[in-house]
């Protein structure tokens, strides 16, 4: 394809560290993930790192780890805010552990959510709010943290799409109680599969290392608050403090991550400087609504919403995009109101959601790599320009 949604940003050094781990005969979760989380957290200054299989398993053991808490446990009817685009995976936790979903719309240019509606949202129900930096591009992090802050709730960023962004000089993915990542294919990082939740809160770390791995103790220190560990060696090998998963990493996937992280930082320059040429052709162009930036941007991909006030047929432009042979998609998950799954969910939304269905209805977006993409973006520019 001309213009790919996505493509491998792995090299020699992957490859290398494939082999190096497969010739150990160490497969499965040890000193490769280890390390990788250690210099994760070091990267994002973070006390604790722990990697998990997939963005989706950080977000499950980050909401069940709010539910095992000494102090303040979250109980299911609680309520969590939630913006209306999103991932399924970003919800599908807080359904399964029983809490109900206040739905929040997003803001029609950052595409994140709409913070001046948090208010409305709010109830004595409330103990959870939950996050999202839309493709790169920061939430209002500052505003929203300050928000769970004065209400006395949890905070949980889900940074899946977000990695390396910055908001006033502090990177995305660390403004939460809890904070997770995807290493999925395309994403800023890619480990095959693989997540990883960060925090400084040392119970919520080690309640995401218990649930991680089936709720046993192995992975705890003896200082864990979670338990107290007795003499008995044969039970304290197999004891099971909480109703955990198993949803650990594979050792390959620790190793390859070492090296895709010593590559971030060129790799986000790569992206904004391709994100600079998109705003530059398209910013200006009242037929396409892009993503407004706030702060600093790792620009996942590039948004197109065609705007609404023109008479722009969405099902013309793909057949366009089709024969140009670039590739596009909707915009993260849509809007998660548009979704069967809803008929599972406890929820209600908070007024209305018109930007949230109009990003739905009416956008897409078209990938972003870290390397050079001016021929791909520039022929988009043209493609689009003369069918719309
Ligand atoms: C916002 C968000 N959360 C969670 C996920 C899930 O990550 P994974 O695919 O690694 O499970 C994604 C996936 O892209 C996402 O965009």
């Amino acid at each position: 394809m001309f213009y790919e949604l996505a493509a491998s940003t792995w090299g020699d050094e992957e490859l290398a560290a494939i082999q190096r781990t497969l010739a150990s005969g160490r497969l499965t979760m040890g000193d490769e993930v280890r390390s990788f989380e250690r210099e994760f957290a070091g990267y994002f200054g973070m006390k604790h790192a722990v990697m998990v299989n997939s963005g989706s398993s950080a977000n499950l053991v980050g909401v069940g780890a709010l539910f095992y808490k000494k102090h303040n446990p979250l109980k299911r009817g609680d309520e969590a805010i939630v913006p209306a685009i999103s991932w399924g995976t970003t919800y599908h936790p807080l359904q399964q552990y029983g809490l109900k979903l206040r739905i929040v719309d997003v803001e029609l240019d950052s595409l994140n959510i709409d913070v001046s509606r948090l208010e409305e949202a709010l109830t004595p129900n409330t103990k959870l709010l939950v996050a999202v930096s839309i493709l790169g591009n920061p939430a209002a992090l500052d505003v929203l943290s300050t928000f769970a802050d004065r209400h006395g709730l949890y905070f949980i960023e889900d940074n899946c799409e977000s990695m390396d962004a910055e908001l006033n000089g502090r990177k995305t993915g660390t403004f939460g109680d809890l904070n997770t990542f995807s290493f999925f294919f395309s994403h800023h990082i890619s480990t095959m599969e693989g997540g990883m939740v960060l925090t400084d809160n040392d119970e919520l770390a080690d309640l995401v290392r218990c649930l991680r791995a089936h709720g046993w103790t192995r992975d705890l220190s003896p200082e864990s608050v979670l338990f107290e560990p007795r003499d008995e060696d044969f039970f304290e090998a197999y004891r099971f403090i909480l109703p955990g998963y198993n949803v650990r990493p594979l050792e390959l996937s620790g190793a390859v991550g070492r090296e895709q992280l010593r590559k971030l930082p060129k790799m986000t320059e790569a992206r904004r400087k391709n994100h600079t040429l998109f705003q530059g052709l398209f910013g200006q162009d009242k037929r396409f609504l892009i993503q407004r930036e706030n702060g600093k941007s790792s620009s996942f991909s590039f948004t197109i919403i065609l705007n609404p006030d023109m008479d722009i047929d969405r099902t013309r432009v793909f057949d366009t995009l089709k024969k140009a042979d670039i590739g596009f998609r909707i915009i993260t998950g849509g809007c998660i109101l548009r979704h069967d799954v809803m008929r599972h969910f406890d929820y209600s939304v908070v007024g209305d959601t018109p930007n949230a269905f109009t990003a739905h209805d009416r956008g897409f977006f078209v990938g972003n790599q870290p390397f050079d993409l001016r021929p791909q973006i520039e022929k988009l520019h043209s493609v689009l320009t003369h069918s719309c």
